[in-house]
């Protein structure tokens, strides 16, 4: 006969206390993952309380605090990383997150190893429902919007209400911001997921307190107000044209968060005039940077690579191709030695070259926010180029961008290959056709072979090609939503590594 399904019922969606004291005592009792079922909300007669004295909801740690301070389950000692990642995930609006985070904690007690792998699928999933939660939590903290209501019950007669509708349930995480950053303020936020209320500190010394109350309804918000007027002329001022991208707004500010946001009517007309606002910026002339970098003294060039520095050493002084001598320094790639994943571009671009710095320009600000929007730490990643220096055309005072030749990318190769080999990582993703061809050889098309798994005969290491960002930022606006979808998917491949 299969054994009985226990069913666990935690007193909130966001009960995470309650979650972590039954699945320690579901562990010591050695029950496996497929014998349970997590429920939420009201209890119903067939929920069976499991029969152990730790049920009982303990208080919720502080969002952001270290959940490691708490106990994790006795018989699993996590990593405080993952802890803080399962505690957050645990807010997702996912049915299945309990079931998840319990299935992943069961697989750690019996495989140990398994919390060396970032790029085990349950991990992986939890790493991107954390995310989106953190996302969730920090749209919360910048989109919520007061508006002053006269209320009795409050020492200065005015309450200041929010609504706001979160996509997880981060509410009670949230609460205890908004009572640091209003100290001093009677405030409430609604939300369909339930409801806060802070109450200032007392003239007599009485402590503030935060409660928690039932879900609203947006009708139970006031409407609009005249003190938006000033919040509005504000927004018009610090807006920039020259920054004006639209798309990445959105992903920044989704669209879902505008109805509740006063400021998302001036958009359309602003964005409207931002054409000529920004042309007028960009008539203004640019300045050429200055070399700020020296070169290094030939005798501190390292024969052997043997070490990242030694290999920044070397390429600083590079003269195997022309390019060196016009670039401000050399760019290596960074992250750690040692990394799971190495993202391999073209060259270091305009900022990039000034910075010293792999992918600080728009095109890593792109891979910045596909790598945020897979949960994925750009800190957990290495980022290098193919080609260590910065290839430009000047056009006036301008330096464009201009794409390394083939003896250019080879002449640099041997400078990937050292870095490869030092950094060690488990596979490759080749963004763009410079670093396919650099990682892979002439034979590899992006177009053809984009999103799957290739095999580098030098090392026998994985690669996985995939557009360059830059050839996203290209793209016309009607192109790009999909792109982006399909460069996201092919990210999220990279992550998940190369089938075993
Ligand atoms: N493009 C790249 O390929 N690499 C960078 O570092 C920046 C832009």
């Amino acid at each position: 006969m299969a054994p009985a399904l226990r069913t666990l019922h935690l007193a909130a969606d966001d009960d995470f206390a309650g979650f972590r004291s039954a699945a320690r005592a579901l562990l010591q009792g050695g029950v496996p993952p497929e014998q349970v079922h997590w429920s939420t909300g009201e209890a119903t007669l067939f929920d069976a309380p499991l029969a152990t004295p730790s049920l009982a909801r303990e208080p919720d740690p502080p969002y952001g605090a270290n959940p490691a301070d708490a106990r994790s389950p006795d018989a699993l000692r996590l990593p405080a990383a993952l802890l803080r990642t399962i505690s957050h995930a645990a807010l997702h609006d996912d049915a299945q997150r309990f079931a998840l985070i319990y299935r992943l904690l069961w697989r750690l007690q019996q495989q140990p190893a398994l919390r060396h792998d970032p790029l085990d699928a349950d991990t992986l999933r939890l790493a991107h429902m954390a995310q989106a939660v953190r996302r969730d939590a920090h749209k919360m903290k910048a989109f919520v919007r007061f508006r002053p209501v006269a209320a009795d019950d409050v020492a200065d007669g005015t309450l200041h209400v929010a609504w706001f509708e979160p996509g997880h349930h981060v509410v009670g995480a949230v609460g205890p911001f908004f009572a640091r950053r209003f100290t001093n303020m009677a405030w409430a936020i609604l939300t369909p997921r339930g409801s806060l209320r802070w109450q200032p500190p007392g003239a007599d010394g009485a402590p503030g307190r935060l409660h928690r109350g039932p879900p609203a309804r947006r009708a139970d918000a006031p409407p609009a107000d005249a003190g938006e007027a000033l919040w509005l002329t504000y927004y018009q001022h610090i807006f920039n044209p020259a920054r004006l991208k639209l798309s990445m707004m959105e992903k920044e500010m989704p669209r879902r968060y505008w109805h509740n946001l006063p400021e998302a009517a001036l958009i359309a007309p602003l964005a409207a005039a931002a054409q000529a606002r920004s042309d007028a910026m960009v008539a203004q002339p640019a300045s050429v940077p200055a070399r700020t970098v020296r070169l290094l003294p030939a005798r501190s060039v390292p024969q052997v690579i043997a070490s990242l520095d030694d290999l920044r050493a070397a390429t600083a002084r590079c003269r195997e191709c022309p390019i060196g001598e016009h670039a401000t320094q050399a760019v290596c790639g960074e992250g750690p030695v040692g990394a799971p994943l190495m993202l391999v571009g073209e060259q270091p671009g305009d900022q990039e070259d000034l910075a010293g710095r792999p992918f600080v320009g728009p095109a890593g600000q792109w891979l910045d926010e596909a790598l945020r929007q897979l949960g994925i730490a750009r800190e957990s990643v290495y980022l290098a180029n193919a080609v260590k220096h910065f290839k430009f055309e000047l056009r006036g005072k301008r330096r464009l961008h201009k794409t390394a030749g083939q003896r250019e990318a080879m002449a640099c190769r041997h400078w990937m290959e050292d870095e490869i080999r030092l950094v060690r990582p488990k596979a490759l993703v080749a963004l763009g056709a410079t670093a396919a061809r650099a990682l892979l050889g002439d034979g590899v098309q992006v177009t053809r072979d984009r999103g799957r798994w290739l095999q580098r005969g030098e090392d026998g290491l994985p690669v996985l090609v995939t557009l360059h960002p830059s050839a996203l930022l290209r793209m016309d606006r009607a192109a790009q939503d999909e792109a982006w979808q399909r460069w996201l998917a092919d990210l999220s491949l990279a992550t998940q590594g190369p089938p075993a």
